[in-house]
């Protein structure tokens, strides 16, 4: 395992072995804190976007484990523009001991991670976001003991979020279904490979436009922004199509009884989800918000020990 770029990437024992790992370590953190397995080095944390949670919990992650992290900017670095992302990633490799990054095209982070000597981590691109999903199944396996035959229903957009957790899914054997708008749907290559996952592991995926009939039966209720970062072009639009697809309390009520409701942040509350729902009793934002602390130090541990 040289790096962390898509989920597809990954047998289901290593995403199995990710989650048990960030188990433990969070087990070990609230306890006495983790040791410093990771002293003396160094995360290199590029950014093309915003963000708050994977920059802030990778940076966590490192303090805790007895590394440090480098946070660089889109102006400081100009990927691909003040510089290739070739040499970026060679001279990086002769500073630091591991890379992560958050870019629109996901070419770019494979590039990133063709030209790099040390690991590079996907901090979410247009096709994916697996550091998310690490958090998202560890959530779910935290709720439900694990993600064999849980029904997970994603509503929305068929973004880079829904390609990762559709996979996670697969590669562990729970059921997917999305309900998303006609013309947003997940990319047809992202959904066949995700078929041939969940053909493997005995489960199923399913792409519907009714999100009443997606929800029913589901334990697990996932939703994302209508717009995602790099589309507000398609903002207007957007709004118009997707509002039948907010997750509210009535659509929570064609759900299982105790489904628990899950996102990946930040959320437009009013738009995909209400604060009925998102502050209610099914409620999980916080708690899968915080796994992404635990997710991101598994990550670190299986690429650099
Ligand atoms: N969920 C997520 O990746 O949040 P940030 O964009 O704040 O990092
Ligand atoms: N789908 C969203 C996720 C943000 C964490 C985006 O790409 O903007």
């Amino acid at each position: 395992m040289k790096d962390y770029l898509a989920v597809a990437d990954f047998s289901a024992e290593e995403l199995q072995s990710i989650l048990d790992t960030a188990i433990e370590l969070k087990t070990e953190w609230k306890k006495n804190g983790n040791p410093p397995i990771l002293k003396d080095k160094v995360l290199a944390m590029i950014f093309q976007k915003p963000s708050l949670r994977t920059r802030v919990s990778f940076d966590m992650a490192m303090r805790h484990l007895g590394g440090d992290a480098l946070y660089l900017s889109p102006a400081e670095i100009g990927l691909g523009k003040r510089e290739s992302i070739a040499d970026i990633a060679r001279v990086l490799s002769g500073y630091v001991d591991v890379l992560m990054a958050r870019v629109f095209d996901h070419q770019h982070i494979l590039e990133l991670g063709k030209w790099s000597e040390i690991p590079v981590i996907n901090g979410l691109s247009d096709y994916n976001h697996p550091c998310q999903a690490a958090a998202d199944a560890l959530t779910i396996q935290e709720n439900f003991g694990s993600l064999k035959g849980i029904k997970v229903t994603y509503i929305g957009d068929g973004n880079n979020v829904a390609v990762s957790l559709m996979h996670f899914c697969a590669k562990l054997g729970a059921d997917f279904t999305i309900g998303h708008p006609e013309g947003y749907g997940i990319n047809p290559e992202a959904v066949a490979l995700g078929e041939k996952f969940a053909a493997e592991s005995g489960s199923s995926i399913s792409q519907l436009n009714d999100p009443r009939e997606a929800v029913s039966g589901s334990q697990v209720i996932y939703t994302d922004t209508w717009v995602s970062m790099g589309q507000d072009e398609e903002a207007a639009g957007r709004k118009e199509v997707f509002p039948p697809f907010q997750v509210n309390q009535s659509l929570l009520e064609g759900a299982e009884k105790d489904a628990i409701v899950l996102h990946c942040l930040p959320a437009h509350r009013g738009e995909e989800i209400t604060d009925e729902v998102a502050d209610g009793p099914n409620s999980r934002l916080f708690p899968q918000a915080h796994n992404r602390l635990h997710a991101q130090k598994a990550i670190l541990v299986k690429l650099l020990t």
